[in-house]
């Protein structure tokens, strides 16, 4: 695969290779220091929209093993406006020797892979984010175990990107998903349509609610991210009035599985999506989880580089 643009383009053996070699990268980091594999190789990545995870985490795996990183911010490309996606591609992919890229539109990063030579990671479109849905994987295997299959992962909001790439890479590890949205904000009909497939072949558990308590009965994974997405802000009044019954509260988490874990991609708008008791609890893993994507992208950088 040359790139990395959505967890759903990789078979569950890939998505389960990718884990495993993220976890030897993360033991590798904190025993002796990453092995410098990516030496003599630059990242570009392309902002379209505000990041702190997603910048600083790909800046850092690149560095620690011993390649860089260069920050393109929105200003600087104008991707599509001064300069056209293929020329972009193509003129990037002479100077560096992988791209990240974090649109607006998914079409956009999917031209930017078409283009270029080099392999080209999705860092979030309107449609998916697939390297926090690594990360987020990485880190219920680390709370679970390996031997996950059948886990429930509930996801409590909208129904957006961070959402589609939990629901695929769920589906391709076995796992139980439910989503409770209010009417309005489900998931891309194409988003169920592709996890449907996979989880035929993984008998994975598609489930799609509106009402939120039904939707963490049993649940060992709560999951939510925020009810207004970047490019929708002139949307949040409506949204904040239409949400709250979706709230990860302490009476909701009571509800779920005793052992269960609450889960957040961050930014987080506490004490609205998630209160500040649970972000702050004992069943929250939110940073374990942020740390998680530096690890995870590793993996994902080593497989599209062919280093490791
Ligand atoms: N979770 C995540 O992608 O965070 P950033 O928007 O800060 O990169
Ligand atoms: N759904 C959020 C995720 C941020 C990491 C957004 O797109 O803004």
């Amino acid at each position: 695969m040359k790139d990395f643009l959505a967890i759903s383009d990789y078979t569950t053996d890939e998505v389960k290779d990718l884990l495993n070699l993220a976890i030897k990268l993360k033991k590798q980091y904190f025993k002796k220091g990453n092995k410098a594999i990516f030496r003599g190789k630059v990242l570009g990545m392309v902002f379209q929209k505000p990041s702190l995870r997603t910048r600083v985490s790909f800046d850092m795996a690149m560095r620690h093993c011993g390649g860089d990183a260069l920050y393109l911010s929105p200003n600087e490309i104008g991707l599509g406006q001064r300069e056209s996606i293929a020329d972009v591609a193509r003129v990037l992919s002479g100077y560096v020797q992988g791209l990240m890229a974090r649109t607006f539109d998914h079409a956009h990063v999917v031209e930017l892979a078409k283009w270029a030579d080099i392999p080209v990671i999705n860092g979030l479109s309107d449609y998916n984010h697939p390297c926090q849905g690594m990360a987020d994987a990485l880190t219920i295997i680390e709370k679970f175990g390996k031997k996950s299959k059948g886990l429930n992962i509930t996801y409590l909001g909208d129904g957006n990107n961070v959402a589609v790439s939990l629901l695929h890479v769920s589906a391709l590890l076995g796992w139980n998903f439910t989503l409770a949205s209010p009417e309005g904000y489900d998931l891309d009909p194409k988003a169920i349509a592709i996890g449907e497939n996979i989880a035929k072949k993984t008998k994975s558990k598609l489930t799609f609610l509106r009402d939120p308590h039904e939707a963490v009965k049993k649940a060992h994974v709560i999951y939510t991210d925020t009810w207004t997405s970047m490019g929708q802000e002139e949307e949040s009044a409506k949204r904040e009035k239409i949400f709250p019954p979706y709230q990860v509260n302490a009476g909701l988490v009571a509800e779920a599985d005793p052992d269960a874990i609450v889960m957040h991609c961050l930014p987080a708008h506490r004490n609205q999506e998630l209160t500040d008791d649970v972000a702050d609890g004992p069943q929250s893993v939110i940073f374990q989880q942020a740390h998680n994507r530096l690890h995870a992208q590793k993996a994902i950088l080593a497989r599209l580089f062919d280093v490791a």
